[in-house]
């Protein structure tokens, strides 16, 4: 239908006749003349209508409107002194069209094309149009890029792609499963994957040696930015391969991605940080390194206090720390408010964050007239304050304040536009990883990553002893700017130890052979040493295209209820079809279904 795409013809081409295809950006009358921006997925030609050349097709440019499809035949023109256009390639020709077929008639569109669009919901329910857009084609362009340099890296590395079942068992990766019930087999239900981590596992058992797949993962848990109840991970395993194997083959797939999509080096290896140091210095697992505000331990400043609160908690055992937000004592009552609503959220057990901040040469806190001259000058000088400075601390448990302290850093970072034009990758591992955590409220252990994990080579003696929580795992995650990419571990591959790892998560011999019998099984019979990683695809092409949400660089995305506005998923199922599968809903239950009116009242994000 087409000799040339929209993007392709330059000077070089003028004289030729051409026949081109796309949609009407816009359609413009000078003084009897139609231009028209014709446009298709690679970029924009202008076409023009002359009346005294062509009277008859001149006369059907008029009826043009935006986002109809039209095919025009023209010859290849040099745009006139002054009406030319850098800022696109084509920018210094026009077709000037003796042929135009008008293909298909749009609509008056539910909103504009080239303006950006606050309501959310409009953009979703009409998701087909919001994708014609520059910058959602672009980032869909960018995501196709990036993952088949993914796809090419990984099969020149000797790793095979390997589909596994979406209809399977729940998995345990710490999110709730989606359930389809099966017809075949009444009262049975499948689970949709949250990941293909027993499958990839015993591929290894089968011998593969060196799997991949760009898996669709479904976790039915809260949503945020950077979350989806769908999304896709870069699932990779291999056999015979340590913690080093892994984190190499990762950087360089990371490498070609990036390459890829934005033709950029990143370093060839990234830096190290242990889980231990990554909390307490930046309060969190995945710190964003970009900006520092470090978290600075205070025990030695504070070590002879008398201040009650500070007594009280080191005496405890406890810390006191805190983050110095340079330049930021003018901060406003609204901002406070939510660092204070932050820090709560965060475990904050009273109403405000304490802070000192220095402003005209004063120090102004509620805290100050409780330090000694000598806590007074050493705080200044380990913290660094200077003038506009703004100290938070923290005082509580360890785990705590670094929790509080490390969401009160990026909340800080976000306000202060510490990383709004900086454009550097810093792409971290984040290892040493403990095994296992303890539930506050149950104090039942669970495990960190997940219960396929392997435990540190150093700490099996303390696994042995019941000293859980000072076991460290072989598992590793790669963080970019304060984002987990992704995250792996090498594996147990024993059967005892595996047995064993179900015992302390509770998980007894006979729930164990129901629920992980296969695994349990397979490593039986000659398991090899493994190991792997996913990474998050979706978030990955987020960065790479610039996003703060990988709603942007999903083709159908869901709102933060879980739903797909245009396809109007999830819909009701009516009861023949529930009978069909066996399955008696329970919504119409006078409290259920107060429940649900209430859901569908709540706001949908943005
Ligand atoms: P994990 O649970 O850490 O590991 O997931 C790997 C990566 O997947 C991405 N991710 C998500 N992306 C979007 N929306 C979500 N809801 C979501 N959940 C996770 C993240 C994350 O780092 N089986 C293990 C991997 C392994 O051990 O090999 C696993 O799934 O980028």
């Amino acid at each position: 239908m087409r000799t040339h795409h929209c993007s392709e013809l330059r000077e070089s081409h003028i004289g030729e006749t051409v026949t081109l295809i796309g949609w009407v950006k816009s359609a413009r009358d000078h003084g009897g003349v139609i231009f028209i921006d014709l446009r298709d997925r690679e970029g924009i030609t202008q076409c023009v209508f002359h009346p005294e050349e062509n009277p008859e097709v001149a006369k059907l440019s008029h009826t043009l409107r935006d986002e109809d499809v039209v095919q025009v035949t023209g010859k290849v023109s040099k745009r006139l002194e002054g009406t030319l256009n850098d800022k696109i390639p084509t920018g210094a020709i026009e077709i000037s069209a003796t042929v135009l077929n008008i293909v298909n008639k749009a609509d008056v569109l539910p909103f504009q094309l080239d303006k950006e669009l606050s309501n959310e919901d409009l953009r979703m329910k009409y998701r087909f149009l919001d994708l014609r857009r520059e910058r959602v084609s672009r980032n869909i362009r960018q995501r196709a890029v990036i993952t088949s340099a993914a796809r090419r890296y990984l099969d020149e590395t000797g790793f095979y792609e390997v589909e596994t079942p979406i209809l399977s068992n729940p998995t345990p990766e710490g999110a709730r499963d989606f359930l389809v019930p099966s017809r075949l087999n009444p009262g049975r239900f499948y689970a949709l994957p949250q990941a293909p981590q027993q499958y990839k596992q015993l591929m290894m058992v089968a011998g593969i040696e060196k799997y991949y797949q760009i898996a669709r993962c479904f976790r039915d848990e809260d949503l945020r930015a950077d979350r989806q109840p769908e999304f896709t991970q870069i699932d990779l395993e291999a056999s015979f391969v340590d913690q080093e194997d892994i984190i190499s083959t990762v950087e360089g797939l990371l490498g070609r991605m990036f390459s890829a999509g934005l033709g950029i080096e990143i370093p060839a290896k990234f830096e190290r940080m242990t889980h231990a140091d990554a909390m307490d210095i930046y309060g969190s697992d995945k710190p964003d390194t970009r900006y520092d505000m470090k978290i600075t331990d205070l025990g030695d400043t504070f070590a002879d206090t008398e201040f009650k609160i500070f007594r009280g908690i080191l005496d405890k055992g406890g810390v006191v720390r805190a983050i110095n937000a340079k330049g930021f004592a003018k901060l406003t009552t609204g901002q406070m408010n939510k660092l204070n609503e932050t820090a709560i959220q965060a475990g904050l057990p009273v109403k405000t964050l304490a802070f000192i901040k220095c402003e005209n040469g004063e120090f102004k806190s509620p805290l100050w007239k409780f330090f000694t001259e000598q806590e007074k000058d050493a705080l200044v000088s380990q913290m660094h304050i200077e003038e506009g400075d703004i100290v938070f601390f923290g005082a509580g448990d360890r785990e705590t304040v670094s929790t509080i302290l490390g969401r009160v850093r990026v909340e800080c970072a976000g306000m202060m536009e510490l990383t709004k034009d900086n454009k550097d990758f810093n792409f971290l591992w984040v290892v040493d990883f403990p095994l296992l955590a303890q539930d506050e409220e149950t104090g039942e252990w669970c495990a960190v990553h997940h219960p396929f994990t392997r435990p540190h080579a150093d700490d099996m003696d303390k696994l042995e002893a019941g000293d859980y929580a000072n076991v460290r795992a072989q598992a590793y995650d790669v963080v970019l700017n304060g984002y987990e990419l992704g995250g792996g571990s090498i594996r147990i591959h024993e059967k005892d130890l595996q047995a064993k790892m179900f015992e302390v998560l509770g998980v007894g011999p006979e729930e164990q052979q129901v629920k992980f019998g296969h695994l349990l099984d397979a490593f039986r019979f000659g398991a090899p040493p493994h190991g792997g990683l996913a990474l998050g695809l979706d978030r990955i092409a987020m960065l790479v295209c610039g996003e703060d949400s990988i709603r942007e660089v999903i083709a159908f995305p869901k709102n933060n209820k879980g739903a797909d506005l245009m396809a109007q998923s999830p819909c009701e199922i009516g009861p023949k079809e529930l009978r069909e599968v066996y399955v008696a809903s329970t919504w119409k239950d006078p409290k259920l279904a107060k429940e649900k009116a209430s859901a569908e009242q709540a706001p949908s994000e943005g």
